[in-house]
């Protein structure tokens, strides 16, 4: 019996590329850039399985391209804005996501952001690799605390939650916002306490966004968000560019309406707006979840939801389960 075709938008890495071997006749994108999306809709036409990546958009246009006999859609993120799930429940193809194996990873980035930023770490390395440094002196690059102070966290699912628990160490005070409140003993565990959005972005030092990128939360920090901050706090983004407006970022940055900003992602990856390179803001080319622990065990997760539903299983982590009752 021919086994189904599979086509991956990327190789992976070792262990998910044997499990994939044992299951699929499969296609990989090896070219050392992502591949442009002519090239996507013609390699995916007539399989059976798509492992893509974030930067692949599974759109009406893709399912078409691929033809009636594609049935999953395993993106490698936990994040899925780049699938129309609706168009995939039409078609019956599973869409699937890697959710729980990059929480800790992405809060470690989180972290490592904050502190990059409040200790000025960058501009630390830069002036210290360039020869340039030539004595200690008192007010030198001095940063600003990060113990004791305030962590506000919009969004508080387990992203969210894994950065809170960081914040004991720093005896910080930690304040939340999430459209449901946390039970209270994930409250008390974390020491965080819910509140309002606005009170959230006018308490804390630093404002960590963890919401997901839906219709209700695009564009969620702009001006009026950043005018509730206070001029000496700083935002940190690990989530999806779009939550924040760029622009009204930029402006806040220039107007000093805040004190800077650690992004690790942006409105229009791979584009960075010019008002966002300064000195007050740590840039990172969308890295939360790189650590190579990590990154394998989300592509071993989208594998293992492939071979799930081609071995009548239920795909552990599916987004739209309707689609197997359907059948
Ligand atoms: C990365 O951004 C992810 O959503 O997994």
């Amino acid at each position: 019996m021919s086994r189904p075709k599979l086509f991956s938008t990327h190789v992976l890495f070792d262990e998910p590329r044997r499990r994939l071997a044992e299951h699929f006749d499969v296609e990989y994108w090896n070219g050392n850039e992502r591949p442009p999306r002519a090239e996507v809709l013609k390699r995916v036409a007539g399989k059976d399985a798509l492992i893509c990546l974030l930067t692949e958009k599974i759109d009406r246009e893709l399912l078409d391209a691929a033809g009636p006999n594609l049935r999953i859609a395993a993106n490698v993120a936990v994040g899925y804005d780049n699938i129309d799930v609706p168009a995939c429940t039409e078609r019956k193809v599973a869409a699937t996501n890697t959710p729980g194996v990059l929480d800790e990873t992405t809060a470690d980035f989180t972290w490592t952001l904050l502190m990059a930023v409040a200790r000025r770490l960058i501009e630390a390395d830069r002036l210290a690799r360039s020869g340039a440094w030539r004595q200690w002196n008192l007010d030198q690059l001095c940063g600003t605390d990060i113990w004791g102070k305030t962590l506000g966290i919009i969004g508080f699912g387990r992203i969210g939650r894994a950065v809170a628990r960081r914040a004991a160490g720093f005896r910080m005070r930690v304040i939340y916002n999430s459209t449901t409140r946390a039970p209270q003993e994930i409250e008390r565990e974390l020491n965080a306490e819910f509140m309002e959005r606005d009170r959230v972005l006018a308490e804390a030092d630093f404002v960590s966004l963890h919401v997901p990128l839906r219709e209700n939360t695009r564009g969620l920090i702009g001006p009026a968000e950043l005018s509730k901050m206070k001029r000496t706090a700083f935002l940190i983004n690990t989530t999806r560019g779009p939550v924040v407006q760029e622009a009204a970022l930029v402006a806040a940055l220039e107007q000093g309406t805040i004190a800077g900003a650690a992004l690790d992602v942006f409105e229009r990856e791979p584009l960075i707006s010019d008002g966002l390179r300064r000195d007050n803001v740590v840039l990172a080319p969308h890295l939360g979840s790189a650590s190579i622990e990590t990154r394998t065990r989300m592509a071993m997760i989208a594998v293992e939801n492939a071979v799930a539903l081609f071995s009548g299983k239920q795909p552990p982590t599916i987004l739209n389960p309707e689609v197997l009752r359907e059948k």
